[in-house]
């Protein structure tokens, strides 16, 4: 019940053009979903990504992150739709070392609309 309401609110508050790469969005979101979730400040097995644009890389608070992403963020890795396509397309590659156990989305399609969904929580 509770996702079906959200599902309607989001379907009537986005614009037009987006509607389709959130709801697309949405459906790729549930590959992270066992780990993390968006739309909340909660952790899981993952950090939560609610207003996760222009955080830099390992520093929530709320979280303990492995050495390589901490390293990663005091190096300047601050995640944007650039840095999260990069990312997601190949996890290990990107943050040596990182202990998220994912190995990466393939589609360019998949990758824009799962970002489209996350930005959304701001
Ligand atoms: C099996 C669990 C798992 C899955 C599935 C997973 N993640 Fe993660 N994710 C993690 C863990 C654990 C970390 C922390 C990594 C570290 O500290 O090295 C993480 C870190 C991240 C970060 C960095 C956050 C920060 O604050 O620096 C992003 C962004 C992220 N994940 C996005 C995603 C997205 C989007 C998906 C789905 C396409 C996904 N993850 C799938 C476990 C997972």
């Amino acid at each position: 019940m509770r996702i079906f309401v959200i599902a309607v609110a989001l379907a009537i508050g986005a614009t037009a053009s987006h509607a389709q790469d959130i709801s697309a969005g949405e459906k790729v979101f549930k590959r992270c979903l066992v780990c993390h979730v968006a739309d909340k400040e909660i952790n899981k097995v993952g950090p939560t990504l609610f207003r996760l644009n222009g955080r830099a890389a390992g520093t929530l608070a709320s979280y303990k992150f492995s050495p390589a992403m901490i390293e990663a963020g005091k190096a300047g890795l601050v995640w944007d739709d650039k840095t999260l396509a990069q990312y997601l397309r190949d996890p290990k590659a990107m943050v040596k070392g990182t202990r998220m156990a994912f190995a990466g989305l393939k589609k360019d399609k998949e990758i824009a609309d799962v970002i489209a969904y996350i930005d959304q929580f701001k």
